[in-house]
């Protein structure tokens, strides 16, 4: 049976892509590591879909492999793969947590590397495939104050890109989705809730980034930003040289809206 793997789809955008590719009547194997909030997901789509939905629970930076042995196990082929689990880290670095920014890395691009290629391998036996990776509007920028998370996210853009041209007469698909400062517990596990980057009237929402996310896998887009406010000051930002870009973004980052 061929499905939608999609990472980090216990909450936030991964849950909001899973609702997003059952709307349009694919298969799914879901993972992150809390499998109680897999579980409901699992039996809400069922519900509501007349699609076939399982899940994986586990702790990708730690073995991004078991996944796609599940996969394998159950007779589940790969066709469309959906990076998207990924954490971020707010404050100095030099006051961070360094196994918090090791283990950033090893989730953010250790495991989105190592799963798209073993699935790729069996897309290529298919003679397609789509894999659809969550970068971020931090992709396009350096990011004091969160200088690890927007090097991962750079990572994921200039990686996906080059697999995308590799790939490109071979029918499978490489689309990034960069989501901008969207409402989800990402912000809470970053320790970023109080900063006016994320708290403010433009932020997002989850199913707003993950219909961008559903678009351009339709589309084929090669990536996309989510929402026009955000598409235009990247645009400018990359118009700048790259130190003035990071001024300003450690700028605007630096501000935080004390809360009682
Ligand atoms: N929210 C934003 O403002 C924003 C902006 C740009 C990009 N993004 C990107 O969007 C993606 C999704 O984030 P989100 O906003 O939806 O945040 P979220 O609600 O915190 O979702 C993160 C997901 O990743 C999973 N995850 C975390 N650590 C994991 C691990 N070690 N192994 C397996 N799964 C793990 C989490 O599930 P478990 O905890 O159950 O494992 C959860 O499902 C991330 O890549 C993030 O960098 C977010």
């Amino acid at each position: 049976m061929k499905v939608v793997l999609i990472t980090g789809a216990s909450s936030g955008i991964g849950k909001e892509l899973a609702r997003q590719f059952a709307a349009h009547d694919y298969d799914l194997v879901l993972t992150a590591r809390r499998e109680t909030l897999l579980q409901e997901l699992c039996e809400e789509l069922r519900n509501e879909y007349r699609i076939q939905v399982d899940y994986f629970a586990c702790d990708l930076a730690k073995d991004p492999k078991a996944v796609y042995d599940f996969c394998k196990e159950k007779g589940y082929t790969v066709s469309v793969l959906v990076n998207n689990a990924g954490y971020g880290d707010y404050g100095r670095f030099d006051e961070s947590d360094l196994d918090k920014d090791l283990g950033m890395i090893e989730l953010n691009n250790k495991a989105l590397v190592a799963l798209t290629y073993h699935c790729l391998n069996d897309m290529k036996k298919q003679g397609y495939g789509h894999i659809l990776n969550t970068g971020s509007v931090a992709s396009f920028i350096p990011g004091p104050y969160m200088a690890v998370y927007y090097a991962t996210k750079a990572f994921v853009m200039s990686f996906s890109m080059a697999l995308r041209e590799e790939l490109r007469k071979e029918n499978i698909r490489v689309s990034v989705l960069c989501p901008a400062p969207t409402k989800s517990a990402f912000w809470e596990v970053a320790n970023g809730e109080t900063t006016a980057v994320y708290d403010n009237i433009f932020a997002r929402t989850c199913e707003d980034a993950a219909k961008t996310g559903y678009e351009i896998f339709e589309k084929n887009k090669a990536y996309a930003i989510d929402g026009r406010v955000y598409r235009f000051m990247i645009g400018a930002a990359r118009l700048m040289p790259i130190e003035l870009a990071a001024r300003a973004v450690g700028f605007i980052q630096s501000k935080t809206k004390h809360k009682s």
